[in-house]
């Protein structure tokens, strides 16, 4: 039987295996190739970190990510660079629909963004550096090195800071994350999965692996007999006779947001009369989960206690949203549904009749199979907030100081498609959202009316007992300042970039 440690963590950058939670300063850079023969030598003795798990922890980390354009100021050839996801190829801003399906749209707006736009500068590089506290500027010294002020010009370096396990708004963030199946354990037959679980194929995170379809995601594939550098990749696991370009690489997504604590927290006080209690409380439904953690469908689900954040939930006992409203952001971003809707799940005689009445679509209101089963559509985040931390106590004084705050949003995905921007898209911008109305998300909505006309600021909260409490006119709380769409390679693909002769023959004819 396959076990997690067969999988090929020494070629694998570590970021898609730990999140570096102990390596608290950080520093994230965006560059742009000035020299790519220099780039290609720094590349080459740049001491990036693999997934292998060491004991102790290490005490620093690097990993490398580029943009299209940066893999073609390499050399990459347009043959290589052809078999990537069109999301990648053309980006994040690659038309209006995108950007409005993507919700970049008002303040939103690409032309407004400080980098990734086609009106600002869109990086080749992006470079991740993770040290122990005070270890930073050192480490930086030594990630730098030879080569690096001839090869690169720095864009921008993306503020982040040591927030703990805390948002910018205050609340405890990297809780639910998935669990990749490193060992193959999980079978991708839809009938063993018709119940959420939180394990998923690696597939889904990592390229040449089978993904939550059984099938393999499309990556560049090479012809060793034309291209003689990509001896040294692995064979596809789907096509032993190519070499596998993407093999252990990630897309990684990044989304600089703003995030406005002050207005967040007295809009919030204001529509709770300020009273600190109710100010909470509409918080907390806002996001799903309390500011420690708790998710607020706990105290309803047997086994799970209030103080054990636990992930072990799902919403099927709160279909209406009583307890964890409908529209909150952790709800929206995985609505921990399975393949099958609530009812025909299980294993007992009732559920085995259910689940064959739905499979034959009788039977089924219409609400109740809104929302697309959550396996196919899970982010691994990564990201870390910036900006001085600011309590919600301290927000809400007309003289809190103001300053810029936000989350450096990094999710990594192996189909940035059907997974960030499906849930970006379906579910998070949604004013739609599973049978709501005018509600996107009520921390990432950017208000906007739709075309027909419809407005977008509200949030209801079901209740248990009595009427749905409606908030109006909600501001914006969150803006993008910045994005883009990343490959960040397996370390042999690192290794065929940094050995592209000078002026690119790369990859094969
Ligand atoms: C400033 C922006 C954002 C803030 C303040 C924020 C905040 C949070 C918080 C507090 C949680 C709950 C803690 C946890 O489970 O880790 C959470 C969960 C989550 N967020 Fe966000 N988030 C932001 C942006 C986004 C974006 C842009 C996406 C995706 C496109 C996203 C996807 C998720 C997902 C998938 C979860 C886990 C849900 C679950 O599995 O239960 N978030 N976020």
């Amino acid at each position: 039987m396959k076990k997690s440690s067969d999988f090929e963590f020494d070629d694998v950058q570590g970021l898609l295996r730990f999140g570096y939670g102990k390596l608290t300063d950080t520093c994230f850079m965006l560059l742009k190739i000035a020299d790519a023969n220099a780039a290609k030598q720094w590349l080459s003795i740049a001491p990036v970190s693999s997934a292998i798990a060491n004991h102790p922890s290490p005490d620093t980390a690097l990993q490398i990510a580029f943009s299209v354009q940066g893999l073609r100021a390499l050399g990459v050839s347009e043959s290589i660079i052809d078999d990537f996801s069109d999301e990648f190829i053309y980006g994040m801003t690659r038309n209006e629909n995108c950007s409005r399906r993507l919700g970049d749209i008002g303040r939103n707006a690409p032309k407004y963004w400080k980098w990734g736009s086609n009106t600002s500068e869109v990086p080749h590089v992006l470079l991740l550096l993770y040290a122990r506290e005070g270890g930073l500027n050192a480490w930086r010294a030594t990630v730098e090195g030879a080569y690096f002020l001839q090869a690169f010009q720095l864009l921008k370096h993306l503020p982040t800071s040591d927030m703990g396990r805390i948002e910018p708004f205050g609340f405890e963030d990297g809780i639910s994350q998935p669990e990749i199946d490193w060992a193959d354990r999980h079978s991708t037959d839809s009938h063993a999965n018709d119940r959420y679980t939180n394990l998923l194929a690696a597939g889904e995170m990592a390229l040449g692996y089978p993904n939550e379809y059984g099938q393999y995601t499309a990556r560049p594939l090479i012809d060793p007999q034309h291209d003689k550098l990509a001896a040294n990749l692995p064979n596809a696991k789907d096509n032993p006779a190519l070499k596998d370009f993407g093999r252990n690489g990630t897309y990684l997504v990044l989304r600089q947001l703003g995030q406005d604590v002050p207005g967040f927290w007295r809009f919030l006080n204001k529509v709770s009369d300020s009273i600190p209690e109710k100010r909470e409380q509409l918080a907390a439904s806002m996001v799903g989960r309390e500011r420690n953690g708790t998710p607020l469908v706990a105290e309803h689900i047997p086994g799970i206690s209030r103080k054990n954040h636990g992930n072990h939930f799902t919403y099927d006992l709160d279909p209406k949203g009583n307890h964890c409203p409908v529209s909150a952001h952790v709800r929206r971003a995985n609505p921990r549904t399975g393949d099958l809707p609530p009812g025909a799940t299980g294993f007992s005689v009732i559920a085995f009749i259910g689940r064959l009445v739905r499979i034959l679509g009788f039977g089924q209101k219409p609400e109740e199979d809104l929302v697309a089963s959550s396996r196919f559509h899970r982010l691994l985040r990564r990201g870390r907030g910036y900006g001085p931390v600011l309590a919600p106590e301290d927000a809400i004084k007309p003289d809190a100081p103001a300053a810029e705050r936000g989350l450096q949003f990094i999710c990594l995905v192996a189909n940035i498609g059907r997974q960030f921007e499906f849930v970006q898209n379906a579910w998070i911008v949604n004013s739609k959202f599973d049978g709501l109305q005018e509600e996107p998300d009520p921390l990432l909505g950017n208000r906007e009316s739709l075309m027909n006309g419809d407005s977008t600021d509200h949030f209801n909260r079901p209740t248990p007992s009595g009427p749905v409490q409606r908030t109006c006119h909600l501001p914006q709380f969150t803006t993008v300042l910045g994005g883009g769409y990343f490959f960040m390679p397996g370390l042999r693909a690192l290794k065929y970039i940094s050995a592209l002769p000078p002026n690119g023959n790369g990859g094969s004819s």
